[in-house]
């Protein structure tokens, strides 16, 4: 009988369980769960039996994936893999996937709520903006992005977008794709992040791009705190006292700009973008669904260690 972990640090909602707890029962396979953890070494003991494991953003590293000797598939409940040694997986013969846009809409409703917050002066009670007829710029057009789109047509908003990737997606949605990252920042007064922790996007949001911002500008970054030029965020923040920058999990410099720059920034305390009992369900039963398929069939749609 085939086992699956369940290990998240940061657990599913209960009735995403339940409904994850469905397929696995109803596929003949035995359920684990891990929630909540502290250590290491309890993921590494509860990994050692089991054949599936299904992850957040829980850090499955060399010591995990050896500690899994039975492990085939890892599915990453969500849409960023980053936590996850996908090159020394793929050397284990382990199989890697996520669930794209499962979460994606949860994600993108905090981002334009973040916009809010920031347009709004944190609530603090002097008078803001509104999103109204402002201009959204969006750093990349993945799933995240397409909804926080979608919400900000909404919003009477005029939105552009800066992708490498998904230039023709964009266009045929009436999306403006501006020629340069640069562009896109100087000509937008919220700017949305949307690109994943790896490759170009690394660090990629750093003072050459950012000196560009327009007067009043705000950040919001629901992506990873990895895509961001830290050092060269502090000292742009320091320099440019109108810019606000608002984050879903915070920075590595979080205490510093706290005590710089309190009234221009606000990180979420916990990563909290996917943290619905909606994105839970979807993201939670696809990866089941996944792991099934993958047993069953030989199923690899969604593998992204190939
Ligand atoms: C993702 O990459 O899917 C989101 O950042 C959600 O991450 P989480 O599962 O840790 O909430």
């Amino acid at each position: 009988m085939k086992r699956v972990l369940i290990a998240t640090e940061k657990p599913f909602a209960p009735v995403a369980l339940e409904k994850i707890t469905d397929v696995i029962n109803r596929a003949g396979y035995k359920l684990d769960l891990l929630e909540k953890y502290k250590t290491k070494a309890e993921l590494l003991a509860a990994v050692s039996t089991a054949n599936a494991l299904i992850v957040r953003s829980d850090l499955i590293d060399r010591d995990v994936l050896d500690a899994g000797k039975n492990l085939e598939i890892v599915v990453r409940a969500g849409a960023g893999y980053d936590n996850v040694d996908t090159s020394y997986a793929k050397e284990r013969s382990v199989v890697v996937m996520n669930t794209p846009g499962q979460n994606s809409n949860a994600v993108a409703e905090l981002a334009i709520g973040l916009a809010i917050y920031g347009i709004r002066g944190f609530f603090g009670g002097n008078s803001g903006g509104e999103l109204r007829g402002r201009t959204l710029g969006l750093h990349g057009y993945g799933y995240v992005a397409r909804n926080v789109h979608r919400i900000a047509r909404a919003f009477g908003m005029n939105v552009k977008v800066y992708t490498r990737y998904s230039k023709a997606q964009a266009s045929s949605e009436g999306l403006e794709v501006t020629a340069s990252l640069e562009e896109l920042y100087a000509s937008s007064d919220v700017v949305s992040i949307h690109v994943p922790a790896r490759g170009e996007h690394l660090k990629s949001v750093s003072m050459a791009v950012l000196k560009h911002l327009k007067e009043g500008a705000i950040i919001v970054n629901t992506a990873r705190k990895e895509v961001i030029n830290e050092d060269d965020l502090c000292r742009f923040m320091e320099d440019r006292i109108d810019v606000k920058y608002l984050s879903d999990i915070a920075p590595d410099c979080a205490a510093k700009m706290i005590s710089d720059f309190e009234e221009r920034c606000y990180f979420t305390p916990k990563k909290i973008g996917a943290q619905t009992e909606e994105a839970n369900t979807n993201a939670g039963v696809a990866a089941a669904e996944q792991i099934v398929g993958f047993f069953a069939n030989g199923d690899q749609t969604f593998r992204v260690n190939k």
